[in-house]
């Protein structure tokens, strides 16, 4: 059964499916220089549903969000052990950026790391990429740590992360 988070205008934010996972794959490819195998997705949907997030228009997928959870130490306490949530990746198609529908993803993927008991929420942007840490910082992320050569092409990336209550 299709679990639709909510509507922005003629756009459905739903939990992803399986059936979801091919058009998935092809908006990462059109989007980002990062992907991953088949299997990977699979997981991913398989261990966290409740932050596996896509957007559609009148049937057609337009954007998504993926994440999973960790434990490790606290990107805002000294000395802490936490439970994480992690955005792999997002990708909104270019033809429906700046409508919103970034923000509603990763509102919801919040929502749904927030469901699975997580005490933050963190990710790795691209120094250059000022839309997406743009997005981030109003959503309430705060870079935390600049990571050194973190992509193959040797460009470095941020690590932002907001605590959750
Ligand atoms: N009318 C006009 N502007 C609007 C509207 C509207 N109805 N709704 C939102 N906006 C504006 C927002 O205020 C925001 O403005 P700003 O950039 O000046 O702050 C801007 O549109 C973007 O916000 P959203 O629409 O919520 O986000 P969008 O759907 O464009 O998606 C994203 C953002 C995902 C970063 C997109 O640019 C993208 O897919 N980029 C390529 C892939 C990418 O870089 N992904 C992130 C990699 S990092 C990682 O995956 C962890
Ligand atoms: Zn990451």
């Amino acid at each position: 059964m299709q679990v639709i988070l909510r509507q922005l205008g003629d756009c459905n934010i739903r939990r992803a499916e399986p059936s979801d996972l091919i058009s998935v794959m092809e908006i990462n490819l059109k989007t980002l220089p990062e992907h991953y195998s088949d299997y990977f997705y699979e997981c991913l949907l398989a261990e966290l549903p409740e932050a596996f997030i896509v957007a559609e228009i009148g049937g057609k997928h337009v954007g998504y969000i993926m994440c999973k959870t960790e434990f490790g130490f606290s990107n805002f306490k000294k000395l802490g052990f936490v439970k994480k949530g992690h955005v792999v990746s997002i990708a909104v198609l270019d033809e429906y950026r700046k409508k919103g529908i970034g923000n509603a993803l990763v509102e919801e993927s919040v929502n749904g790391v927030k469901l699975r008991k997580c005490d933050e929420f963190y990710l790795e942007v691209r120094c250059s990429n000022n839309d997406a840490v743009r997005l981030y910082e109003k959503l309430g992320f705060v870079i935390r740590q600049q990571l050194n050569a973190y992509y193959r092409d040797g460009e470095d990336a941020y690590l932002m992360a907001i605590e959750l209550d």
